[in-house]
């Protein structure tokens, strides 16, 4: 067998034209386009790259970005005073701090600081929280691009087991909430896991979000499984490779996201998808 390709590329694409869409219905209907404000702190280069990914997108479907630029040695409170402006700021409909953020600064404070319903990224514990509940909002734009990607395989994900590599905050946790909200069976390991390799043999769907070249070996992955790398690595020779050896899974593998090109431009989509939804929800009181 060999894998088909989870062509992360083509997929937000067209998500991305299906919001440009709803976008122009927006405006055609006296309402304003929807606004995104991103905020940079310090000139950590993958972030920067990150962040002119996200303001590409928001240019292309039509949604007003403004970018917040602040000096790595911003202080906490100024910081948090500028997500004041931004709370208050009724053209803003979303909010995106990006992190990491500079370690005298307390990200949860941060996040938290941020109003729930202009919480594009998910991250609040508002939207956490909900989300544990069965009763989500603002999905986290990474598994709600991983979910996407495994609603496009059509395969139906209620009672297959899935396991999750990696527990992060941004990633892993929101993704195991995520397969449960699906109603897989879900395994969330990490650091103490033991056996790892034994529970992906046995895992219909692979989600691997470590940051760790090659760390899933390809004859890990039963036959028939759907792999997802979260991973995004350079290597010596300067590629970029994921958490899990391509060359191999492919070969188990049903489904596999390559990388990149697989689940990054994803989460830009659904970041779209979030801030239109933000902007929709705008008479949402909280
Ligand atoms: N850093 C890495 N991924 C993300 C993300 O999805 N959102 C934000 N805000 N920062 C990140």
């Amino acid at each position: 067998m060999t894998a088909k390709i989870l062509d992360g590329k083509s997929i937000a694409a067209k998500i991305r034209q299906k919001i440009k869409q709803q976008v122009q219905a927006r405006i055609d209907n006296g309402l304003r386009p929807p606004g995104l404000a991103v905020v940079l702190v310090g000139n950590d280069s993958a972030s920067q790259i990150y962040v002119r990914n996200k303001r590409n997108a928001c240019e292309e479907v039509g949604i007003i970005s403004s970018f917040i630029e602040l000096a790595a040695t911003i202080s906490q409170v100024e910081l948090l005073a500028q997500l004041d402006k931004l709370n208050a700021n009724p053209n803003v409909d979303g909010i995106l701090v990006q992190l990491p953020l500079p370690k005298h600064i307390e990200s949860n404070l941060i996040i938290e600081h941020i109003l729930p319903h202009k919480d594009v990224d998910g991250f609040h514990p508002y939207n956490v929280g909900r989300l544990t509940l069965h009763i989500p909002l603002l999905h986290s734009c990474t598994s709600k691009g991983v979910v996407t990607l495994l609603k496009h395989t059509g395969i139906s994900l209620a009672g297959l087991d899935a396991v999750v590599i990696g527990q992060s905050s941004i990633v892993g946790r929101p993704v195991t909430l995520e397969l449960l909200e699906a109603n897989c069976t879900v395994t969330g390991c990490h650091i103490y896991t033991r056996n790892l390799a034994e529970k992906v043999r046995n895992a219909d769907i692979v989600v691997a979000a470590v940051g760790k070249a090659n760390l899933v070996r390809g004859d890990w992955i039963k036959p028939g499984a759907i792999v997802i790398d979260v991973g995004i690595n350079r290597i010596a020779d300067g590629s970029l490779v994921g958490d899990v050896e391509f060359a191999e899974a492919i070969k188990n593998a049903s489904w596999i996201t390559p990388v990149p090109g697989g689940v990054g431009p994803m989460t830009v989509a659904s970041l779209m998808e979030n801030t239109l939804e933000a902007a929709n929800m705008e008479s949402c009181k909280f």
